[in-house]
């Protein structure tokens, strides 16, 4: 087996150059976000993330994100109206999610629910994407999630409202009640936090499917398979697991410790791309404190400040940093979500970004399709069944 690292591939005669796990190579030109890894700063449209978190509502950054700008009055109230508008879902997709094992895990239904979108509304999904296609799936992204949870627990649905934000109704159509200001202005700034970042492996599965003229429920299911992976978005639950199995300030050393012996990697830490603090840790690590329980608080700082210096001790040079699913996990837990929601809730504030990055891919669209190289055999001749 070549050293896949650092191996060429010889293609068309020429050799091409192969890094480990794509790293370092641009495949696509976005105006959308960008993360400046060694800066530890995240623009979306040229805003730092700092000028929009807590300041701009999801709706804002969607239409930045999908439309270029942010939005005046009018502009926003007509994205409110069809988020409002698109927030039912239609009765063969809920009767699908019904079909589901209680046990299934929300990421597996809402996948499975992304692509019933697609298979039943097929007049509306299956053709080039588009900017209402767009809002109309992001719309349904929460209200497929909040219609598992209510069914898993042998709950009927809750139809979506029109007349509150996305935040508010996601939590309204998981928990049956108006949510209050202190759960869902979290949620709220963690949805914008969480928006869209780069040419991350999921954003990169959406925009690989878009270029093939597949459609956005297509584009969209890929995305949520790929930010399924621990090495992706779904690492916030397994930081609730770890602090839950931490348990108490006293065992933080021990436990980290013990988990770095055996080769285990730290849920909320690292990261390809940044190699400085990621800029959304540090705000949610601010909201944490505030939304989050003291104890819990106390815990997730310790085992964080322990994390830090034991990696900075093991890992001399590689700049591991706390990544965004640290915090993520104190401030979805504190706003009324169990572990197993957690990636699928980034799914919901991603949802915009990946359906952003189609739009784009879409307007100027090469199929992707990269070279491998190939490292089996090409010479062998058949053998008959009965001779094998
Ligand atoms: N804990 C312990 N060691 C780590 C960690 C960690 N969290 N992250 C990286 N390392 C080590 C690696 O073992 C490797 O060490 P080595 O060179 O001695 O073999 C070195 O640091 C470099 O790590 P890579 O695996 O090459 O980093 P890569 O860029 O491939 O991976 C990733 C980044 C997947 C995020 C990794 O840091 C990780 O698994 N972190 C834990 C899971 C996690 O938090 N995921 C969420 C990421 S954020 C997001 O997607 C939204």
């Amino acid at each position: 087996m070549p050293d896949l690292a650092t191996a060429t591939t010889p293609a068309n005669g020429t050799e091409l150059p192969k890094p480990n796990g794509l790293e370092g190579v641009v495949a696509a030109s976005t105006e959308l976000s960008h993360v400046f890894g060694e800066e530890g700063k995240l623009v979306y449209r040229g805003y730092d993330i700092h000028e929009l978190a807590g300041k701009a509502s999801f709706e804002e950054v969607a239409h930045l994100l999908w439309v270029g700008n942010l939005p005046n009055r009018r502009e926003l109230a007509d994205l409110e109206e069809k988020f409002g508008r698109n927030r039912v879902l239609p009765d063969d997709v809920i009767a699908g999610l019904r079909a589901l094992p209680k046990h299934a895990k929300p990421m597996d239904a809402l996948r499975t629910g992304v692509s019933l979108v697609g298979a039943v509304e097929t007049e509306y999904f299956d053709d080039e994407p588009d900017l209402d296609e767009a809002i109309a799936l992001a719309a349904r992204f929460p209200a497929i999630l909040a219609t598992f949870f209510r069914l898993r627990q042998g709950e009927e649905p809750i139809p979506g409202r029109s007349d509150l934000n996305t935040a508010q109704n996601y939590l309204y159509q998981l928990f049956g009640k108006e949510p209050e200001e202190r759960h869902w202005k979290p949620l709220e700034t963690y949805l914008v936090l969480l928006a869209d970042h780069g040419l991350n492996a999921s954003t990169f599965t959406a925009r690989v499917i878009a270029s093939t003229d597949s459609d956005l429920s297509s584009a969209l299911t890929g995305a949520v398979g790929a930010l399924k992976g621990p090495a992706h978005g779904g690492a916030p639950a397994r930081v609730l697991d770890m602090l839950n199995e931490i348990g108490s300030a006293d065992n933080v050393d021990a436990w980290l410790t013990n988990a770095l012996d055996s080769g285990q990697k730290l849920m909320g830490f690292g990261h390809r791309v940044y190699k400085a603090e990621d800029p959304r840790a540090e705000i949610l690590r601010g909201m944490a404190e505030t939304a989050s329980t003291p104890e819990f608080f106390e815990l997730s700082k310790k085992t964080e400040d322990r994390a830090l210096a034991l990696l900075a001790e093991r890992k001399p040079g590689r700049r591991l940093y706390t990544n965004v699913e640290f915090y993520s996990a104190a401030v979805l837990a504190a706003v009324g979500l169990p572990g197993d929601m957690f990636p699928p809730t980034f799914a919901v504030a991603r949802s915009v970004g990946w359906s952003a990055h189609v739009l784009e891919q879409v307007a100027h669209n090469r199929l992707i399709r990269p070279q491998s190289e190939f490292i089996g055999p090409k010479d062998k001749t058949f053998t008959p069944i009965d001779e094998r």
